[in-house]
């Protein structure tokens, strides 16, 4: 993965809007969120929207219903654009980064203030570590991680974070998307390894295979995919 590059419309340092909604245009029942969120243009992943954060909001959005007082953490939430969204569906959003990045931890609050989101709280919270953070978590019933699998040396510590909560709340569910960046790249093994199994999602199953979604060019021609990881049963299954 490169450098983010700059996009057209996109200021360093500047605000990006995001709209999602569904129903016909101009109908009476059509429902919309608008969100804004902080865009500053570094060589850090987190201060970026993702094409992957665009497909995952649209998932939290099409699933706002079900959302509704649940209690949901995001991992490497950067500009946390699902997390906010989840949050004001009406979710109990816990928004955490790397806690060594306090810059990406300083704009998922950025991005809360943004949006009248000022009591989300906000965590640091670094994949494979158990930390006090993670130790004295509160229950959570979904866990968002969007563009988390980004550099393979990661992956099994993001899957031992998601397997420690999921051992503390059996029913969580990890809901994920990844871009598709190298066909070598897999975590079939891992799953196994830590007793998790995934199930994919379509796109088209909740509007998202469009190179425009919430009112932004992203995800243009990425290959997104999203997937569901929950623990697997005793047999595997
Ligand atoms: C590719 S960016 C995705 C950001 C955001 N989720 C999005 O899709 O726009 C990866 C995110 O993971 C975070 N991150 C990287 N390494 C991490 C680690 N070891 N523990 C926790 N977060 C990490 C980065 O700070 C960044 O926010």
């Amino acid at each position: 993965m490169g450098e983010p590059r700059r996009r057209p419309g996109s200021a360093a340092g500047g605000e990006r809007r995001y709209r999602f909604a569904d129903g016909p245009a101009g109908g009476e029942r059509r429902a919309a969120l608008a969100l804004r969120v902080p865009e500053v243009l570094d060589s850090q992943y987190g201060l970026y929207v993702w094409p992957c954060a665009v497909v995952l909001a649209q998932y939290v959005w099409f699933h706002r219903t079900t959302l509704r007082g649940k209690r949901v953490l995001e991992i490497g939430a950067g500009v946390s654009l699902p997390g906010l969204v989840a949050a004001k569906c009406g979710a109990e959003v816990i928004l955490s980064d790397s806690e060594e990045l306090p810059q990406c931890l300083e704009n998922c609050r950025k991005s809360c203030l943004l949006n009248d989101l000022p009591d989300v709280p906000v965590i640091g919270l670094t994949w494979g570590r158990v930390s006090p953070e993670l130790l004295s978590l509160a229950p959570v019933d979904i866990i968002l991680g969007s563009d988390v699998f980004f550099e393979p040396k990661d992956f099994e510590d993001i899957l031992t974070t998601v397997y420690f909560l999921m051992e503390k709340n059996p029913h969580a569910q990890f809901w994920t998307t990844y871009q598709v960046r190298s066909a070598d790249w897999s975590i079939e093994a891992l799953l196994c390894k830590w007793k998790l199994k995934n199930t994919h999602v379509p796109l088209q199953s909740f509007n998202a295979d469009k190179e425009h979604l919430a009112s932004s060019s992203l995800p243009g021609r990425h290959t997104i995919e999203m997937m569901i990881i929950s623990l697997a049963r005793s047999d595997g299954t």
